[in-house]
């Protein structure tokens, strides 16, 4: 029980399938008391209810681009939990421009500025607002799930490459001001490609995930496997690990080149 006593906000939790929907259970199984949170219209599937019922966790609706709703979000989580967080998970992700099928050349702007406001920016509008209400407890972790596309070229991830890239800029940037203010690690966990809503919503996801599992020594990693991760990145065992994107990945991100990847006929 790793987690014994701490107090948790999770983002992210749409349907059994999201990373964050495992992360939740995790840290519940290991001892950590957690609020749910979601943007408003992803309420309207039900399934975080289902989930919240389940692991005692108060769901409280948030649009993370909003600081109101997150100024909230905190508040209602420290009064249902009674404390001050001690970690957070940003599990958000949503491109305009591939929902529309975009392509990178011919990106609409008005969508791109939506997408990093959605994928990125909130990263930063929770810190912000967290650390103005001194939300979250000396030691405390704050983690974001990220993508490779960030470091490399993945053609099909489009403009979520960006976006990724900037996410993992504001764990660096942020996770120096709240380590010296609060001793607060800030991270962001690349994880491999996974089959949910937001990863199959990519165009040729299905070879893309077989091609990576055959390219990973260890074959992709899971949800829940993601999940292990997040609650060893929550706990005391880590905390003097911050301003890093940690690789999940099965070892893709260290590969060039896998001979099960090629046919010597
Ligand atoms: N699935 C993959 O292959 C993969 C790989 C690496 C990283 N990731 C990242 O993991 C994270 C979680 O994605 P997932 O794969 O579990 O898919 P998912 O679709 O289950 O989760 C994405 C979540 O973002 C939420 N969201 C969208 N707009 C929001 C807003 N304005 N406010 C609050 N929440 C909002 C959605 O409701 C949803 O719950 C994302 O950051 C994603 O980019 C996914």
């Amino acid at each position: 029980m790793i987690l014994q006593g701490k107090r948790g906000i999770i983002f992210g939790a749409l349907d059994e399938q999201s990373i964050a929907w495992h992360v939740a259970e995790r840290c519940v199984a290991q001892g950590a008391r957690i609020t749910l949170t979601n943007a408003p219209v992803a309420m309207r599937f039900g399934k975080i209810f289902d989930l919240g019922t389940r692991l005692n966790a108060e769901v409280i609706p948030a649009d993370a681009t909003l600081t109101e709703d997150l100024d909230k979000l905190l508040e209602q989580s420290m009064e249902a939990l009674g404390g001050k967080l001690d970690f957070v998970l940003h599990s958000i992700g949503m491109s305009l421009n591939v929902r529309k099928g975009k392509p990178y050349t011919d990106l609409n702007y008005e969508f791109m500025q939506k997408t990093l406001d959605i994928s990125s920016i909130s990263f930063h509008k929770l810190m912000q607002c967290a650390m103005k209400k001194d939300a979250i407890a000396e030691g405390g972790s704050i983690l974001a799930l990220s993508y490779i596309a960030a470091q490399r070229i993945f053609p099909d991830y489009n403009e979520m490459a960006d976006a990724k890239a900037l996410l993992e800029s504001f764990a660096r940037s942020f996770g120096y001001h709240y380590g010296v203010a609060k001793k607060v690690r800030v991270n962001t966990i690349s994880q491999s490609p996974t089959m949910t809503t937001a990863g199959s919503g990519i165009k040729g996801f299905k070879e893309f995930f077989d091609y990576a599992d055959k390219m990973s020594p260890l074959g992709n990693a899971s949800a829940e496997a993601c999940a292990d991760y997040c609650v060893v990145m929550f706990s005391d065992l880590t905390r003097y690990v911050t301003m890093q994107n940690l690789y999940h990945d099965g070892g893709f991100s260290s590969m060039g080149m896998s001979p099960s990847l090629l046919n010597f006929g």
